[in-house]
């Protein structure tokens, strides 16, 4: 019987900004899963692209003075480059904003409207009277209906996460120029989802993936299913069929990049892509938690109202979190992958690993530089690496050859069991426990190898030896095999070792059980290097600095609070004393009465005044800062000057040492 193929996505990545780490937890477990179960026998064909319509990237291009479509080309070509070196590696990635898209995405638009699922209505949609233009989605900022909090466009992304349509945002602004918006009539065109409600309910509990996609899904079409605007007041886009001054919302033809890329993929290979999306091809599509609403309920309405086989299973993941922080570009909660991470030579494996292994799926993941140097050097060096360099470095050092002769059936039954654990989780979507799987059985070798201590026993029974370290080796044969869909680098270098010249992806993963190719080997090199600590802290710094400078160009950005101001202590004092600061020519100690308690204050205006002549003077200073230690000195209070000559601020009428500023 002819195997049936699979067809697995990755969301879209948006061009209107790097790659980050948050987006990697879609595209990294999806390539292991497709390298695994082309390794397991399966028929798997694994596309994707960027995302190039919609508000944030109009917006973006606008900030950055370049057009739409040379913002997207500069990003389509980062996120393809970023995707090679991170081993994620699509049979195709193309861009939606290509001919077979726009095609596409028109045609699949006109089978909606003749099936009666598109209709049109006036609507009031936000308007900004000092730019002149309708506000879609992004140009707007105000209000979530639902929960209240702060919300961009088209989602409430701080708060509960629902979409929102046009018109519904309240006290819409202006993103640009700050006005607060208008309601203009304009003529709309509307999905009827709200007709899709019988089709789900019977779809979805058969729909593949992981429960969180599925069991949201289920809830939310239960609640309400509201019609979709599916049309924008916008140039950048896909042309509306019928209304050609209008594209369509960006959420109809991304998906629809889904069908455009499969199809590209079919030109360049002779394959058949209708097989996945006009017949009865698996397709499987993995996502962040953000959007499953937009592929477990709208997509697949959208594919059943215009004639198209809908999604086999959904694979959502938790999302990616930074030191505890929701991530946040304008937070500063973010990490590159190209900038912060694969530009400083870090190995794109030893993220794979980390990513696959935190936890499970569909939790939440969060990031920090500590927890992953841990993850590095506690699991894939000191256990892994070691079992895998001792074993290898055995070798080469006492035989030279692979020994041979047969291997414990205990070790090939270890195997066996690890083998078919592993391969349920994936297909589990488990992948967490596929990589604890492996992870096992190199704990399982560790031990092995601890216990029989071939380097004593080659001293007195040189067979037991052979023996011994040809287990061993059955057990790295069956790891570097195992390994390939995880750390396809680290894997290919650790074949190489064991005397091979393919590569490690040409084989399957049950021939972990075959005996080991016999013969000479290489000299082994270790294959995971440790993380140094002040590695780790010059990263986790670059992220603090970044928190930093974010939050100081928010405080420019927005001021800040009266309350805020108010925290200040800034009181009046008087100069009780003032000397010299013994070796530092621009400083001065004085002590100060700020009336409550005297405190000392070391200032750099030594240059600008003689210090007997601060003695009695009225000063301004802050009283509640964190104290500062300069020269060695403690200094209790900051005094307030003007200028680089450093003039002093005081009070033009006499106050009382200790008046409080306001
Ligand atoms: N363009 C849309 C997807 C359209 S699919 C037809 C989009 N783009 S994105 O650039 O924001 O995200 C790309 C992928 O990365 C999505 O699968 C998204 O869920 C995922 N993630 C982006 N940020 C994420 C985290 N912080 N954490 C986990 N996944 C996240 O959404
Ligand atoms: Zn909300």
């Amino acid at each position: 019987m002819e195997k049936k193929p699979l067809l697995v996505t990755c969301g879209l990545p948006y061009t209107n900004g790097p790659c980050h780490l948050g987006h990697l937890r879609t595209y990294v477990p999806a390539d292991f899963y497709v390298r695994f179960l082309r390794r397991a026998g399966e028929d798997v064909v694994f596309v994707c692209g960027s995302d190039n319509h919609g508000t944030p990237i109009v917006v973006m291009a606008e900030e950055q003075g370049v057009t739409p479509a040379d913002l997207s080309r500069k990003y389509h070509a980062h996120f393809d480059d970023i995707f090679r070196r991170m081993g994620v590696l699509f049979d195709h990635f193309g861009m939606t904003d290509g001919e077979t898209n726009h095609r596409r995405t028109r045609s699949l638009v006109k089978a909606l409207q003749d099936h009666g699922y598109v209709y049109s209505q006036v609507i009031q949609q936000s308007y900004c009277p000092v730019c002149q233009r309708s506000l879609p989605d992004r140009y707007v900022e105000g209000l979530c209906p639902h929960c209240g909090a702060l919300a961009r466009g088209d989602e409430c992304d701080q708060g509960c996460g629902k979409h929102l349509e046009p018109g519904e945002i309240r006290k819409p602004k202006c993103r640009i120029c700050g006005t607060e918006a208008e309601l203009r009539e304009q003529e709309h065109y509307f999905f009827r989802l709200s007709a899709f409600r019988d089709m789900l309910l019977s779809y979805l509990p058969d729909l593949g993936g992981t429960s969180n996609a599925r069991n949201y899904a289920i809830g939310w079409v239960k609640d309400e299913l509201h019609d979709w605007c599916i049309t924008r007041t916008l140039e950048w886009g896909v042309r509306f069929p019928g209304k050609e001054d209008l594209v369509v919302y960006v959420w109809v033809d991304a998906p629809i990049g889904y069908i455009s890329f499969t199809e590209e993929w079919a030109g360049k290979t002779g394959g058949d892509w209708q097989r996945f999306w006009c017949r009865d091809g698996d397709i499987i599509h993995f996502i962040g938690s953000d959007i499953i609403y937009h592929h477990c309920i709208f997509w697949p309405a959208l594919l059943s109202g215009a004639g198209y086989h809908p999604p086999s299973a959904v694979v959502a993941s938790g999302m990616v979190k930074i030191d505890d922080q929701k991530f946040s570009k304008s937070r500063g909660y973010v990490v590159w992958t190209g900038e912060d991470y694969l530009d400083r030579g870090l190995d794109p494996d030893y993220l794979r690993y980390y990513l696959l292994s935190y936890t499970s799926h569909t939790k939440e993941l969060n990031f920090s530089w500590q927890g992953f140097a841990e993850r590095v050097n506690n699991e894939l060096v000191s256990t892994l690496g070691n079992f895998l360099y001792r074993s290898l470095y055995f070798t080469t050092q006492f035989f030279g050859t692979v020994p041979e002769g047969p291997v414990d059936p205990e070790v090939l039954d270890h195997i066996q069991k690890t083998l078919d654990g592993v391969e349920k989780a994936v297909r589990d979507y488990e992948f967490k426990g596929a990589v604890d799987g492996m992870m096992a059985l190199a704990a399982y070798g560790n031990t092995y190898i601890q216990n029989q201590a071939p380097w004593k026993l080659v001293k007195t029974d040189r067979a037991a030896a052979e023996a011994v370290i040809r287990n061993c080796l059955q057990l790295v044969h069956a790891l570097t095999l195992l390994m390939e869909p995880v750390m396809p680098g680290v894997a290919e270098r650790a074949w190489r070792m064991l005397g091979h010249a393919d590569p490690v992806a040409a084989h399957g993963i049950r021939e972990g059980l075959e005996p080991v190719k016999a013969g000479a080997l290489p000299d082994p090199a270790p294959l995971f290097a440790k993380m140094e600590s002040d590695q780790v802290k010059g990263l986790d710094d670059l992220l603090k600095k970044r928190v930093k400078e974010a939050k100081m160009r928010e405080q420019e950005r927005t001021g800040i609070s009266i309350e805020e101001f108010a925290r200040l202590d800034i009181r009046t004092a008087k100069v009780l004393s003032a000397e010299p600061v013994k070796g530092a020519k621009k400083l001065v100690k004085l002590q100060v009465d700020i009336g409550d308690g005297t405190r000392q204050v070391i200032a750099g205006i030594a240059e600008f005044y003689p210090v007997e002549s601060l003695v009695g003077k009225d000063i301004v200073v802050v009283v509640n800062l964190k104290p500062a230690k300069i020269f060695g000195l403690e200094s209790q209070a900051m005094l307030l000057a003007a200028g680089d000559r450093a003039s002093l601020l005081t009070p033009l009428s006499p106050v009382p040492p200790g008046t409080k500023i306001r």
